[in-house]
Order: C-alpha cells, then structure tokens, then sequence
C-alpha cells in the first residue's frame, strides 16, 4: 500500500495542506511540511496544458523530495486527455498521488465542464476518476464540493459515484459551486459521506484555528483535515492543529521577529524556485499581505511591502518596521 494510504488508515488523522491556485507552490508547501502537515497538494493543473507540454503546465508540477508525501492534483473535462495527463505526471514526475479536482468554482474552468463544472454530470466524474485509474499504478484521489448548485446537492450521492469508479480517496468541501464560498461549510455533510463511504473521507472547509480541525474530526468522524485558507501567512497552524489532534497544550503563535523570519525565508525559497526573480516578488505579495495581517500600522507596511521590487527592498522594510518599534536594534 502506499505510505499516504497508510497515513489515511492510521490513528492520526493527517493534515492536510489544500491545493491551491498561486499559494500552494513548493516553497509553501515545504513551509507547511515543516510545521506539520503531514500531507501536500500541488495547485490544480489543466490536463490540457500537461498533454501540449506548456511551460506553465510543467512548472506547476516540479516539487521536492522534502515535500512528500504530495498529490499533483489536475483538472479537465475529457477523460483521455486526462488519462494521458495522469499517466505523464506518474511517470515523469512521481508524486505519492494523483488527484482530480472537481470542485473548482472558477467560471473558465466550469466553462469547459472542468473542476465543479463536471458536478453536473456524474457519469462524466465516473469516466474521468475510470480514465486516470486505469492510466496510472498511483493511487487516484478526488477533491469534489457537494454538487453543483442545491439543486443537485447530494454529497454522499458523489462520494459514492466517486468510489465506485475507483477513487482511493476523497477530500469534500462541503460548499456546492453555487455557493462559492458564501454561508458556512455544512461539516454535517462531510459526517453523512464519512459514514457511507468506505474510502477515507478527508474534510475541509473553514478551519480556522487548531482547535478548528479538532472540532471538523470529532464531529464528522473524517480520516484527514485538509486546511487552505487558514494556513495564509499562518502555515503554523498545522503545529497547533496537530497538538489540538493530540489534546495537547496549543503552541503559541510566533512573535512579530519570528514571523517575519519565517516570511523571508519563504521569500527567498520562492525566488530560488521561480525561474525570473521579479515575478516572483510580484507572486509574492499576497504572501507579505497576508503575514503582516493584523500587526500595528500595518496598512502602511504593506503599502510599502507592495511596491518592493526585490527581495532586498522587502527585508529592508521588514527590519526597518521591528527597528521603529525597537524589537530589533538597527543594524
Ligand atoms: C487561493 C485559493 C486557490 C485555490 N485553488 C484550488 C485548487 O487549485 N484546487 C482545488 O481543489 N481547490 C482549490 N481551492 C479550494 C481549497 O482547496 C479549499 O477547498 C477551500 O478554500 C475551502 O477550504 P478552506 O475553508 O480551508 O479555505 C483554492 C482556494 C483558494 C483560497
């Protein structure tokens, strides 16, 4: 069996880092890694592009050994292309998984009946999840939302289609495509698919704190937490979700020093990773947003942290805020 199947099937409940379109990259997903999450997801991936071979498609897909046990997770509507595509990143790329999204709300990708826009239709899931099986020796995954709009929400209705095709595993987020990210995830759904699947059942949707994916395992009975949002400039969440797990004292967040420590190394991984430097300051910056979220006179930071240009510009920025409030001697 594989490792990640057996993590799945043990007592631990793993975490899990969500894919994520622009966030879920190596350098995060290496941060996150170290700070506990005991599973990765690469960002959604169109088959289409892996097939043409695109440049984009291809870096999407490049990862580090630190960072298994990862899922490369793609999307797309046409079940050979994406057999094809499932059968190249195995084979080329190696990851511990293959996971098919169908729970992308984006309206190009619903366009062509990818991500959630497949909901609609469930013997075109059931071909799909059939297609990538069948092209790869790696476990398939699936990562769905519980139906297209209310009209066709059944949750347990997809798991069951999802494992009977042969998914291995299934991550719900229990919102339908029409809700987007509105209202709360119903986790009572995520309790009814864990019940009547006999795959592992990994939850998702608005875990917020540690304590948060406590609550999700306690409540719905899921084999796995998967955490997207909550980890934005907060990746030490999955240290204090795995104490939660284990009823142990929640370690503190860092310090404004510590924080920013751990910023700036995920800047520099991110620009090593990035093949042009300046994009990859510009990708940044939801990054540096997201880890000054909530700091005293921060607004003006991050006016200031948005028009760095380079990785120099940003430290200096960030030592110049720790020096004005005295947690750091000028140098
Ligand atoms: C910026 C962003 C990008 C996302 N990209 C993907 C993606 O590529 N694939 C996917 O399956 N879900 C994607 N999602 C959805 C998340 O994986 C997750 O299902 C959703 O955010 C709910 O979890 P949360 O409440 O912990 O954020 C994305 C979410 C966000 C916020």
């Amino acid at each position: 069996m594989s490792g990640f199947l057996e993590l799945l099937a043990g007592p631990t409940t793993p975490l899990y880092l969500a894919p994520q379109a622009g966030v879920s990259e190596s350098p995060f997903r290496r941060l996150c890694r170290r700070f506990g999450a005991d599973v990765v997801v690469s960002e959604f991936v169109s088959a289409a592009g892996i097939v043409m071979g695109t440049a984009r498609s291809r870096d999407y897909l490049r990862f580090d050994e630190a960072e298994r046990p990862i899922g490369i997770q793609i999307f797309g509507s046409d079940p050979t292309q994406m057999a094809d595509a499932a059968a190249f990143v195995s084979e080329v790329y190696a990851p511990d998984f293959v996971d098919i999204n169908f729970g992308c709300p984006a309206k190009k990708v619903v366009k062509r009946n990818g991500g959630s826009g497949c909901l609609r239709d469930l013997d075109l899931v059931h071909c799909i999840i059939r297609a990538v099986d069948d092209a790869t020796s790696l476990p398939t995954t699936v990562k769905v939302r519980s139906g297209f709009d209310e009209a066709t929400r059944d949750p347990v209705g997809i798991g069951l289609r999802c494992q009977d095709a042969g998914a291995r595993a299934l991550c719900i987020h229990p919102r339908t495509r029409a809700d987007m990210y509105a209202g709360d995830a119903r986790w009572s759904e995520i309790r009814d698919v864990t019940g009547a699947l006999s795959i592992p059942v990994i939850g998702n949707g608005d875990i917020r704190t540690g304590q948060d994916a406590r609550r999700m395992r306690d409540e719905t009975g899921c084999a796995g937490v998967m955490i997207a949002r909550g980890s934005h400039g907060d990746p030490w969440i999955f240290r204090q979700a795995r104490a939660a797990l284990d009823g142990a004292p929640s370690p503190a967040d860092p310090n404004v020093e510590e924080r920013f420590r751990i910023c700036l190394e995920h800047a520099r991984n991110a620009i090593a990773f990035e093949r042009n430097p300046e994009r990859a300051i510009i990708d940044f910056r939801k990054h540096l947003g997201w880890y000054t979220k909530g700091l005293p006179d921060g607004r003006r930071l991050r006016t200031e942290l948005f028009q760095a240009t380079t990785l120099h510009d940003v430290e200096s920025l960030l030592e110049g805020y720790l020096a004005e409030r005295g947690t750091l001697a000028p140098a």
